[in-house]
């Protein structure tokens, strides 16, 4: 038996113990973009678009500086909103920085951590990215913890040793019941903002791993995680990922900004519901 099918072995003798129902989470990274007049159309148009309390949960990550604002277009909306990143310390002397405390403040409900960016552009290290997690969790605000591996490392077949890596930090750190209240997402880093997307079958193999990554430590996290996926979702592609058993949903960026193609990812959520 090679490695790879005593994963798929594990993986399928866990999910037999129980099953839980999940629900999908499609969240939406603006990253850096957009101006309080773009920002403020795309939320009133999401508003609208979404007026519902749905099966699935929306989620919208504004840049700190359009939170205020989106934070009030959304009031009375199903739609939550989080924040890109926070910093480990609660207040002091950290200029250009943002508290958990400061956007629980705004009632944050998420906040991304570890997005391959941040690890790469801000050479977020192993390290800080598990203290970020843990000073989510101290503001009451869930983590979405971001993991995935370069197209060297997987060329390389070392996919699941980084993954491995990447999770094992923050579950080090913060104990596997952590993993309660937060979210995984699996961003490829090939597939961000490249227009490569992961297979349906690349994605749920990777998926599969997480879960039962989790599993192995506690059947009931493993169960209940949410495990995202992001990397070039589009409205076109979405339904095929979302229709694997392990991907509750997804983490999109571009396909973000623009409401009509937002939506219709949505609507793909939503069908793994029906
Ligand atoms: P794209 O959807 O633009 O590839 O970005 C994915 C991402 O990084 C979401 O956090």
């Amino acid at each position: 038996m090679s490695p790879k099918d005593q994963i798929r072995y594990n993986h399928a003798s866990y999910t037999k113990v129980k099953f839980t129902m999940r629900k999908p989470l499609v969240a939406g990274n603006w990253k850096m973009n957009g101006s309080l007049k773009d920002v403020g159309a795309l939320a009133e148009s999401l508003k609208k678009g979404l007026a519902h309390q749905s099966q699935v949960e929306v989620a919208v990550f504004p840049s700190f500086i359009h939170i205020p604002q989106v934070e009030q277009i959304l009031t009375g909306s199903p739609i939550v909103w989080g924040a890109q990143d926070l910093y480990i310390g609660q207040s002091g002397a950290f200029t250009g920085e943002v508290s958990g405390s400061m956007l629980a403040d705004l009632g944050c409900t998420y906040v991304l951590v570890g997005h391959s960016e941040r690890r790469q552009v801000f050479h977020e290290d192993l390290g800080l990215i598990s203290a970020k997690f843990k000073a989510a969790q101290n503001a009451n605000i869930r983590p979405i913890l971001c993991v995935g591996e370069t197209l060297e490392e997987r060329e390389n077949g070392k996919t699941e040793e980084i993954i491995k890596e990447q999770l094992n930090s923050v579950i080090e750190a913060s104990g596997i019941e952590a993993f309660k209240s937060a979210v995984v997402a699996y961003e490829p880093v090939w597939a961000i903002g490249t227009g490569k997307t992961a297979s349906p079958e690349q994605a749920q193999e990777v998926h599969a791993f997480i879960r039962w990554l989790f599993a192995k430590q506690s059947v009931d996290v493993g169960n209940s995680l949410r495990i995202l996926y992001g990397g070039s979702v589009k409205a076109d592609n979405a339904q095929g990922l979302f229709a694997k058993p392990d991907i509750d949903g997804g983490l999109v960026g571009g396909a973000s900004l623009d409401a009509a193609g937002f939506l219709a990812i949505v609507k793909a959520a939503l069908q793994k519901t029906e």
